[in-house]
């Protein structure tokens, strides 16, 4: 894939970040998707105790009819050790993310001299270091969390063989955990998926899928997306954006797709250069369904238009906000447990003026990073 600038810089800054909870009612619970009540076999005492995902309620439901919170960009951090990057995307890592209960983690993976890394854009931009290393701390996560299933979503960027991902899941030891789906359609509940302890959904870009390695699922096999790159608070739909061939959002459940939200909003600051907008993060982020805008307002929208549940959503700064309800709202659960709250040092050190210090920096790093991209083109 060739990229002009702009798209480039779109790509590597996208982002989005909002601030409160907002206790709400379970709004948007409907799904149309498999609901099947637990087989006689799968509900002996001991395993009604069973909390899958943070929840008891989510044991009996299949696979593709929860919604799963996810961070975007979920590598690639504006934190000390990028140097506070804006070409970072989160503020807390994957590991914090899976603790507070977000269970989809996406990232852009690259071929650096052979070793697949996960940069953002381009590993002159923003390394993240070797995909292996990230798979071993999110398999440490899985090992000690026996009853959380988790989706892994990679951006294949430079189009690497199936069989490089295969050794960085197999080295990392995240693959033994990696679940083969028997069917497009038919995906097993929660509860299955722990009990077999096929409990890691691995989706990747532009490979084929592989007989070595048939845990690695084409992403476009069986997810389709909405658009991205959103620069205006109504810009958020519910349209197929990819693949193409899926057809109408109808056609594509017909056909056994789950859907994907890509829920982030960017503002463009000159002509052609797009930055995440952190201006309006507090609305894009809120579990709330009362603001154009609002998270929990475009996740009802695509429940109701699809007449299914959506399964994945991709938020930036996903500690911002309450964005983690809003995927609880989703699901209509409101007794969770297990998880815990982010916290997010940066803010806990700022004055009441942090918001405007972070926005100085943010300029002056926007600099830096404008010139170190046009020196590497
Ligand atoms: C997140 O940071 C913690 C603390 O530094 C570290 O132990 C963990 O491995 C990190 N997780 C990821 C996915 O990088
Ligand atoms: C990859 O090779 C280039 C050119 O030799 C070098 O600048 C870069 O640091 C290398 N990257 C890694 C991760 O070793
Ligand atoms: C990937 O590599 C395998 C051998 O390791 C080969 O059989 C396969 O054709 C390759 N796939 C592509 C798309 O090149
Ligand atoms: C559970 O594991 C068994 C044995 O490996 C396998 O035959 C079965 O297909 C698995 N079930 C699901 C739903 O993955
Ligand atoms: C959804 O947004 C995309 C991208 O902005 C746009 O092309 C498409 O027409 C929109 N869909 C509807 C139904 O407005
Ligand atoms: C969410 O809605 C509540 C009540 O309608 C309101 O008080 C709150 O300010 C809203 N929060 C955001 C971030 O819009
Ligand atoms: C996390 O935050 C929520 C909302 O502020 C609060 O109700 C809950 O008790 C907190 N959980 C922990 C473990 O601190
Ligand atoms: C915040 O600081 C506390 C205490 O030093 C530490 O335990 C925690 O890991 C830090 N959190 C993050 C996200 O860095
Ligand atoms: C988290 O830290 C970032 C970076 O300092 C800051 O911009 C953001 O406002 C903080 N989050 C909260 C909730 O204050």
């Amino acid at each position: 894939m060739r990229f002009s600038l702009s798209h480039v810089l779109a790509g590597a800054l996208m982002g989005i970040a909002g601030v409160s909870a907002i206790p709400q009612q379970a709004s948007s619970a409907v799904s149309s998707t498999s609901t099947s009540s637990p087989s006689p076999s799968q509900t002996s005492s001991s395993d009604q105790s069973l909390v899958c995902n943070n929840s008891p309620v989510l044991c009996d439901r299949h696979y593709n009819d929860i919604t799963y919170m996810g961070a975007h960009d979920s590598a690639f951090l504006r934190d000390a050790s990028t140097g506070n990057s804006i070409a970072g995307n989160q503020y807390l890592n994957a590991t914090l993310a899976l603790d507070a209960g977000l269970r989809l983690l996406q990232a852009q993976v690259h071929n650096e001299n052979g070793t697949l890394h996960l940069c953002h854009t381009s590993c002159g931009l923003l390394d993240a270091g070797p995909l292996e290393n990230w798979l071993a701390a999110i398999n440490d996560w899985v090992v000690g969390h026996p009853s959380d299933v988790i989706t892994i979503l990679l951006v294949n960027s430079d189009e690497v063989n199936v069989s490089q991902f295969a050794a960085a899941f197999q080295q990392s030891g995240l693959s033994k955990f990696g679940f083969v789906p028997q069917s497009k359609i038919e995906w097993p509940s929660l509860r299955t998926m722990i009990a077999n302890d096929t409990r890691v959904v691995s989706f990747i870009t532009n490979i084929d899928a592989s007989s070595a390695a048939p845990y690695l699922l084409p992403e476009f096999d069986y997810v389709f997306e909405t658009p991205f790159t959103v620069v205006q608070l109504d810009g958020f739909n519910c349209t197929v954006d990819r693949p193409s061939n899926a057809g109408t959002a109808s056609e594509a459940f017909g056909s056994g797709f789950m859907g994907l939200i890509n829920h982030f909003k960017d503002q463009e600051i000159t002509a052609g250069l797009i930055i995440p907008d952190t201006d309006n993060i507090l609305l894009v982020n809120s579990a709330n369904t009362t603001t154009t805008g609002n998270l929990g307002l475009h996740i009802q929208q695509c429940n109701s238009q699809w007449n299914h549940r959506p399964s994945f959503v991709l938020v930036d700064f996903w500690d911002q906000g309450s964005t983690v309800k809003a995927a609880d709202n989703s699901n209509g659960i409101n007794q969770v447990t297990g998880r815990t709250n982010a916290t997010n040092n940066s803010s806990s050190d700022s004055s009441a003026d942090g918001t405007n210090q972070a926005r100085e920096f943010g300029t002056g790093a926007l600099i830096a990073f404008l010139a170190a991209t046009l020196l590497m083109i």
